[in-house]
């Protein structure tokens, strides 16, 4: 028997789920995400329905199932396990014409739900004659193509009027996307999304190549890291160039390594847009300052050891009277410290936390081009930091605590 596709509109509509176990925590958000006004009958929650409970998201009837719950509902979603408890809630919604979908028995249910992924305005739906697994095969190898622009219709050309992302707010903007610490799999999803559909990328030498690799041929590709001006005029140029060319009715992506707020100039970019009145958006990004650690086997917190984390940025000197950051409170300070662009001035650094009061015991450690193929790290202590850095080069972070060494 062949099915019938549809795609439901179900917001403000009254959809029944039955059961409060894995299953309705699985199947909930997407009918809340659909705006469907969920009640669930169940006499028990998981926390994460509790959760939707309590911000008013949700309205829990604490009790059985009871045939009139069908009543008034457009959907229904049994999530029991209990067959005969389940065959209940279908005999009901049969009984009212209700299309019911059934997690315990799908040849028992009158609806099923197909394996999905959503990619910005577009969802894809697989039914595979009932073979839920071939379905969800099938959905990842589309998802693939279309987070990797690979799919005819996923990505509009440059000449067409819009892009679906730009059609948002009618014409050109600007998004400051996060690419991640280095590894071209720490993007975001969303961020992979708008750069397989934008016009333009203004990219940083800290940018994972493969994801510029990936680029359609038709997109102009700006290196930032190769304007030739002094960082200050380099800055100005390239707040130029986003603003004409989104001002043009184009997409730019202004792709940066890790997150573009992080020490990574989004903001002034972002102030420049608005300035220029081109909206502007932001797609945060993995930050080096805990993923370098992390991938090193750092937990930046870690219970009963460091209740705090501070980033700093070490690209001017402790005694530079520009400086912003006030060394001696961080060397009073008992967690963790990742200090970014720190390499050139690290016996300054060292040697100011050390004269405040850190202990030279402290464990610290340095980690180079962390997340990529390249990745290098030492483990030392606060005094030897110095000389055990000595052959590291930038991209590097380094990390001060207890933390360090808590890992085997
Ligand atoms: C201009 S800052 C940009 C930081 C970036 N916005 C972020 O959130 O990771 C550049 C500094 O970040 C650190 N960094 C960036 N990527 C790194 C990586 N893969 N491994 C270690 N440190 C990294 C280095 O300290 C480098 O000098």
């Amino acid at each position: 028997m062949n099915l019938y596709p549809l795609a439901l509109r179900l917001e403000g509509r009254r959809v029944l789920v039955v059961g409060g176990g894995a299953v309705a925590s699985r199947r909930v958000p997407a009918l809340l995400d659909a705006g469907a006004r969920v009640v669930l009958v169940s006499p028990s929650l998981t926390p994460a329905l509790r959760s939707l409970v309590d911000a008013g998201r949700l309205h829990w009837e604490p009790r059985r199932f009871e045939a009139s719950d069908v009543d008034g509902a457009w959907l229904v979603q049994v999530a029991v396990d209990d067959r005969f408890a389940a065959a209940a809630v279908s005999a009901a919604a049969l009984e009212r014409r209700v299309f019911c979908v059934r997690a315990d028995d799908r040849h028992e249910a009158t609806a099923w739900t197909p394996a999905v992924t959503r990619h910005g305005p577009v969802t894809v739906a697989v039914t595979a004659g009932g073979d839920p697994r071939r379905a969800v095969v099938i959905r990842d190898a589309i998802r693939e193509g279309l987070l990797d622009g690979t799919l005819p219709g996923c990505v509009q050309p440059a000449d067409r009027p819009s892009s679906p992302v730009a059609e948002v707010v009618g014409g050109g903007r600007v998004v400051l996307v996060g690419a991640g610490p280095g590894d071209p799999e720490l993007i975001t999803v969303k961020g992979r999304r708008v750069l397989a559909e934008a016009d333009v990328v203004v990219a940083d030498r800290l940018v994972p190549g493969l994801l510029l690799d990936e680029l359609r041929p038709e997109v102009e590709l700006v290196d930032a890291s190769k304007i030739p001006y002094g960082p200050a005029r380099a800055q100005e140029e390239i707040n130029r160039i986003i603003v004409e060319r989104a001002s043009a009715g184009l997409l730019v992506v202004r792709l940066k390594g890790g997150d573009p707020y992080v020490f990574g100039r989004g903001g002034e970019e972002a102030i420049a847009c608005a300035e220029a009145g081109v909206p502007v958006t932001v797609i945060p990004g993995v930050s080096s300052s805990i993923a370098a650690p992390a991938v090193a086997g750092i937990p930046v917190t870690h219970r009963g050891v460091a209740h705090e984390f501070t980033v700093v940025s070490g690209h001017v000197a402790p005694d530079d009277p520009t400086s912003l950051v006030d060394w001696p409170a961080l060397a009073r300070m008992r967690g963790t410290l990742v200090v970014l662009m720190g390499l050139k001035n690290l016996p300054a650094i060292a040697a100011t936390l050390l004269a405040h009061g850190r202990s030279p015991d402290t464990p610290a450690a340095v980690v180079q081009e962390g997340t990529t193929a390249t990745q290098r790290t030492v483990r030392t202590t606060l005094g030897s930091v110095v000389e055990a850095a000595q052959s590291f080069r930038p991209p590097a972070i380094v990390v001060i605590g207890e933390v360090v060494g808590i890992l085997p």
